[in-house]
């Protein structure tokens, strides 16, 4: 049982960024990656649309024999990780924006959130931030184009600063000393979120909480692989898989699949 993969899905590509920290956490893990990039972006598709891509992707990874499932796309896990919950018997991890570490450690009273409209117009985001950031200025943009871009390969380009550009303003005005990152497309953006902030901001993205978290649940549940051979990591996307190897540094390849 426990030399069963660990499944991930993300929208696309952006996931890989979690996949990075539980590679690094659990490096004895199988794991098997999805990119549901011919769907990406989901942000900005309503509620019903992201249950069924979510359920789609999630009987995909189980057909293959996932022990647990990382939902690794705050739109989908804001969206629809009930449902999968109340559906399946396996556990599943999500990932929601870090806003309580970051309304609990601001100075200046003021953070930034930068994530998709699906992700900001959620039940679950307004109750978090109902709960933890009430009594700050929570300066929320919706990154609109960004994960397109990074679906297509340009995180490097003139279009990507000039978005963050528009998008950070705001919160460079409102004196922002932490920017949380509510998408998991964004980890990749981090060399230029700093190059474009003020010095004294703090990025926070949730890929470590979610590594730590996953191997949290398995062992609860008995399922940590401890049999140190060489691990199996797969990716499959449905859109270009040399975008996709390319944001792994070329130590894997993704294949294509049709799903
Ligand atoms: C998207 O598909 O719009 C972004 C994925 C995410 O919310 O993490």
């Amino acid at each position: 049982m426990n030399k069963q993969p660990i499944g991930i899905f993300d929208s696309g590509v952006g996931g890989t960024s979690i996949w990075q920290e539980i590679h690094k956490l659990l490096p004895n893990e199988n794991t098997i990656y999805l990119a549901d990039s011919a769907n990406a972006p989901y942000g900005p598709k309503g509620k019903d649309a992201i249950v069924q891509l979510s359920i789609k992707n999630t009987e995909l990874l189980l057909s293959k024999g996932c022990k647990l499932i990382v939902v690794a796309c705050n739109t989908a896990t804001t969206n629809a990780i009930k449902v999968l919950r109340d559906s399946y018997k396996t556990p599943f991890i999500g990932i929601e924006p870090a806003i309580k570490p970051a309304a609990l450690q601001t100075k200046t009273n003021a953070v930034g959130i930068l994530a998709t409209k699906g992700t900001l117009s959620s039940e679950l985001f307004s109750k978090t931030s109902g709960l933890f950031a009430s009594n700050i200025t929570v300066v929320e943009r919706v990154g609109e184009g960004i994960v397109e871009l990074i679906e297509k390969g340009a995180l490097h380009s003139k279009e990507m600063r000039h978005l963050l550009n528009i998008y950070l303003q705001p919160m460079i005005e409102a004196n922002i000393d932490h920017l949380v990152l509510g998408c998991t497309h964004y980890p990749y953006l981090i060399p230029l979120l700093k190059e474009m902030l003020p010095e004294h901001v703090k990025i926070i993205d949730s890929g470590a909480a979610v590594a730590k978290q996953t191997k949290a649940i398995l062992k609860q549940h008995g399922l940590l692989n401890i049999v140190t051979l060489m691990p199996e990591n797969l990716f499959y996307t449905n859109g270009d898989p040399a975008i996709m190897t390319s944001l792994l540094n070329a130590t894997h390849t993704a294949e294509y699949l049709d799903f």
